[in-house]
């Protein structure tokens, strides 16, 4: 039977279910939003790449009192409004490169169902301590919409303008309403243990850690329902009360896999979760909340949350009133979309935050790409080009310094396999970048344009070392920069069929004709500089 994305289900083959959060609709997209897209989407192309059956999930967060307070700012019913601007998130996709299989709104009919479902599951179980897991009570306390999230007193601050905030900066407002209870309280000791048992389940360690000492400091029971406003999913069987915002987004990532069909072949295959990719402002949300709320359904909770770090702008917050956003679309029209797709996944170590500049980007654009890896492949292929034949050539036996290079080439795949497991997306490339230093020096060092008269046998040899590892390093780096990898291996003539870590030691065959080289990465020239003397 065939699957989402054309697969066929072959049952032996090991699945990867990867989720981004689901942005909220009143933004414009910016870079934050791309960024933790494409990470899962460098997850989703190397699992692919690597054997897996995947599933990568994004979407829209269409309801709430943030997304009703903005559609009526803008004059139009919040329907009208979320079928407008969730258009800009799924335009984004496909400008970044992202491999999305799917695209969930929740303002959809299967979603719907899905949270009811959850809602009715959770109703009808009760706690570890043998309660109720849901009851209806009535909450009276601090609100912050922007965040759509209670807060208590005491970790609000006040102002010089007498407002209170959280401590996301966002004003919270004072709400008095009849609402349904989830009994939190009774899952402490439940998510403990789960935190303790295992310990991959919260990442980076630092997150973990914060998330468990919230958790021992005690559990309030959570209100999951709004009686004050009537954009979202009903209640069931209480109209009156639409379901919490964060209750009904977080659902999303069941219902992308089937549920309430807990016997769906996608459900079976994809749930549990792999990994929830979400940025350090909600991973309480993920991994507190959604663990708990799932268990009281009598659900697996997700095998990984990771929290990514934020980035600033310049050194500058990056916000809507500061006008400092910066619009993915315009940095990939500026610098290209594989250079951005690099410079996000490399320049800062994945879960810490980062600040973007211009002149950050200008640096690894033509130092990572253009001198080191872009300078590589074009050394190499366009002396192939011109004095062994344009094919590839046929190597005899290796020195020391040859193999020392291939073997050096081949271990990256296990180190890009366990770097990626733990979203260590920085050191794989780095791991993949040490290959392409050392290949540097070997060119430097063999001096194949010397061997060309001397010792053409050699020369070949050493051509031939150069271009295996610059088909490993195409492999590999495929995840990042689909489009130029796929230039560079079509560039070494390898087959559509042996671009995955199934053909890691299918090397090179010797006398294949090789296409003319054309170079990879440009250089980044600033305006006017190309003229300067
Ligand atoms: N709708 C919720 C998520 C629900 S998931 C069940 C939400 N949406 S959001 O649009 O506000 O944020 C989406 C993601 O963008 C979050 O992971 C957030 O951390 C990330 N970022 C927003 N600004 C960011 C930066 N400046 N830097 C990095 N990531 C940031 O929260």
């Amino acid at each position: 039977m065939p699957f989402a994305g054309g697969r066929a289900i072959n049952p032996a083959m090991k699945s990867f279910y990867v989720t981004s959060p689901i942005y909220y609709v009143n933004d414009v997209p910016h870079i934050g939003h791309a960024y933790t897209s494409l990470a899962c989407d460098v997850l989703a192309r190397f699992m692919r790449f690597d054997g897996h059956r995947v599933f990568f999930l994004t979407g829209t967060d269409e309801h709430g009192q943030k997304v009703a307070k903005s559609a009526a700012a803008a004059g139009v019913d919040p329907q009208a409004f979320t079928d407008k601007v969730s258009q800009n998130f799924r335009a984004l996709l496909p400008a970044l490169g992202c491999s999305n299989d799917d695209f969930i709104r929740t303002t959809e009919k299967r979603h719907a169902a899905s949270c009811q479902a959850i809602w009715k599951a959770m109703a009808a179980r009760k706690t570890p301590k043998g309660n109720d897991n849901i009851y209806l009570g009535a909450y009276s306390g601090w609100y912050a919409v922007r965040d759509e999230a209670y807060y208590e007193e005491s970790e609000l601050t006040t102002g010089p303008d007498g407002k209170k905030r959280a401590p996301s900066g966002a004003e919270v407002e004072w709400v008095e309403e009849p609402s349904y209870f989830f009994r939190l309280s009774d899952w402490g000791d439940w998510l403990l243990e789960w935190y303790a048992k295992n310990p991959d389940a919260v990442g980076p360690a630092s997150r973990r850690n914060e998330v468990a000492s919230f958790v021992k400091q005690g559990l309030q029971d959570l209100s999951i329902s709004r009686t004050t406003f009537d954009w979202g999913i009903k209640v069931p069987g209480d109209e009156k009360h639409v379901m919490y915002v964060w209750l009904d987004a977080l659902t999303n990532y069941i219902t992308a896999v089937g549920y309430p069909d807990v016997d769906s072949e996608r459900f079976k295959i994809f749930w549990p979760a792999s990994v929830h990719m979400v940025g350090k402002d909600i991973v309480r949300f993920h991994a507190v909340y959604w663990p708990a709320f799932l268990a009281a359904a009598g659900l697996e909770p997700p095998r990984r949350v990771y929290a990514h770090g934020w980035w600033t702008n310049e050194g500058q917050k990056i916000s809507k009133s500061l006008g400092n956003v910066i619009e993915p679309n315009k940095l990939i029209e500026t610098y290209g979309l594989d250079q951005v797709r690099y410079f996000l996944m490399r320049e800062v170590p994945f879960g810490q935050d980062g600040d973007f500049s211009n002149a950050a980007m200008i640096r690894r654009m033509n130092t990572d790409l253009a001198n080191d890896l872009g300078n590589l492949g074009q050394r190499v292929l366009s002396f192939v080009a011109k004095n062994a034949g344009a094919a590839v050539p046929s190597p005899g036996a290796y020195l020391d310094a040859d193999r020392a290079l291939l073997d050096k080439a081949a271990a990256m795949l296990s180190i890009v396999r366990a770097e990626l497991a733990q979203q260590g997306f920085h050191k794989a490339l780095d791991a993949v970048f040490a290959v392409v230093a050392d290949a540097n020096r070997y060119v430097d060092a063999q001096a194949p344009w010397s061997l060309r008269k001397t010792d053409p046998a050699r020369m070949a040899t050493v051509l031939y070392a150069l271009m295996e590892t610059l088909r490993r390093v195409g492999l590999l780096l495929q995840a990042y920069m689909p489009g130029t990898m796929a230039k560079l291996l079509d560039q070494l003539a390898v087959p559509a069929d042996k671009r995955d870590a199934g053909a890691w030691d299918e090397a090179l065959v010797p006398g294949t004709a090789l296409p003319a080289p054309q170079g990879l990465f440009p250089r980044h020239v600033e305006a006017g500089e190309g003229t300067k003397k």
